[in-house]
């Protein structure tokens, strides 16, 4: 029986050394001390022993106990501290890898064609100034000379909030507020960008767009005037080469009116896909300011007068960057913005 002990012991120890987890230590544990583990059931069988035997193989059985319990509890010392040492090594950082870069946003395209617009006129001595999205019927259309049976004022084309609230349509709204301010002072030279409201959609318009007026007021100013400043702002916008002319025009705020064109940005005149074959592209509507909407807002027509011209920003930006859907402004569409 004392072989078969040691043979035991021999066993346990080989099989707890090799243990990889504490579940398969206390399996171990089960298997040889527990209730119906090995040891007791080689114990079982001291009643065959000659009885001055017992109480030795008795001893030996409880020493063998005590060493195993030990074993096991070594062994598990063990495995734990493995088991810290390995998730230590999981968690191991580098703090002098370099860092991942935080993303830079960039300007929005529309942004940096509105400052170079916005840029060139300061140049000429023009001052920026902002008017209200949400204007009186008055201001879009009543003081800027439309009838009240034009078309513009439609529920198709105008988004009413009330019966005289609206978003405005254009940015001309912003010459009588200010006229109404100045008047009868001059010189005035401003321009107003900003964003105005039609119900149209497609390709190249959006129910929301942008638009940048410009407007001076003095005595003695003339169409040469206006087409002096329109000409020296497309030749800093568009090159030195660039060509510019007028077409005759109407809008109920200018007399006379013009639609002004420049010679096709992608083909330099010569026709193409983009200017349809004309050679020309419109880029702006202006005119010499009717005398009635000057007069509405307290300036002497016999001393002062003054021209205005309007541009779609969208349109500007799209003959420049070569975008042919309106769209991709406003999608915030990642991978269009990076591109400026
Ligand atoms: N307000 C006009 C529009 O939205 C554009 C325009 C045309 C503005 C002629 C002007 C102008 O100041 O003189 O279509």
């Amino acid at each position: 029986m004392r072989e078969e002990l040691s043979r035991i012991v021999t066993q346990a120890e080989e099989a707890i050394a090799g243990a990889q987890t504490v579940e398969t230590v206390e399996e171990l544990r089960i298997r040889y001390l527990g209730k119906k583990g090995v040891l007791t059931r080689v114990l079982r069988g001291m009643g065959s022993l000659p009885p001055a035997e017992r109480p030795l193989v008795g001893k030996l059985a409880n020493e063998i106990k005590v060493r195993l319990e030990a074993d096991l509890a070594a062994r598990i010392s063990v495995l734990k501290e493995k088991e810290k040492e390995r998730k230590l090594a999981a968690e191991k950082l580098d703090v002098t890898l370099p860092g991942t870069r935080p993303f830079l946003g960039s300007v929005h395209p529309l942004t940096a064609v509105r400052t170079e617009i916005e840029d060139i006129f300061l140049g000429l001595g023009f001052q920026i100034v902002e008017g209200p999205e949400v204007e009186h019927e008055y201001y879009n259309f009543e003081a800027l000379n439309f009838p009240r049976d034009h078309p513009a004022r439609d529920m198709q084309d105008t988004f009413f909030v009330s019966d005289e609230v609206l978003l405005r349509t254009h940015t001309s709204p912003v010459q009588v507020r200010t006229f109404e301010k100045t008047a009868p002072e001059v010189p005035v030279k401003i321009i107003a960008p900003g964003k105005v409201y039609r119900e149209d959609d497609d390709a190249t318009h959006s129910p929301m767009f942008n638009q940048i007026e410009g407007f001076a007021v003095d005595t003695r100013i003339t169409l040469g005037d206006l087409k002096g400043v329109l000409h020296s702002f497309v030749r800093q916008l568009y090159g030195e080469k660039t060509r510019m002319r007028f077409r005759a025009s109407f809008f109920p705020f200018t007399e006379p009116s013009a639609e002004v064109d420049i010679s096709c940005v992608i083909c330099g005149g010569h026709g193409c896909r983009v200017c349809s074959h004309t050679g020309w592209l419109e880029i702006l509507g202006a005119g010499m300011i009717h005398p009635r909407v000057l007069e509405v807002s307290g300036y002497d027509t016999e001393k002062v007068s003054g021209f205005a011209f309007g541009m779609g920003i969208e349109r500007i930006a799209m003959l420049k960057y070569g975008v042919d859907n309106i769209r991709l402004f406003f999608d915030n569409d990642l991978r269009f913005l990076q591109q400026f």
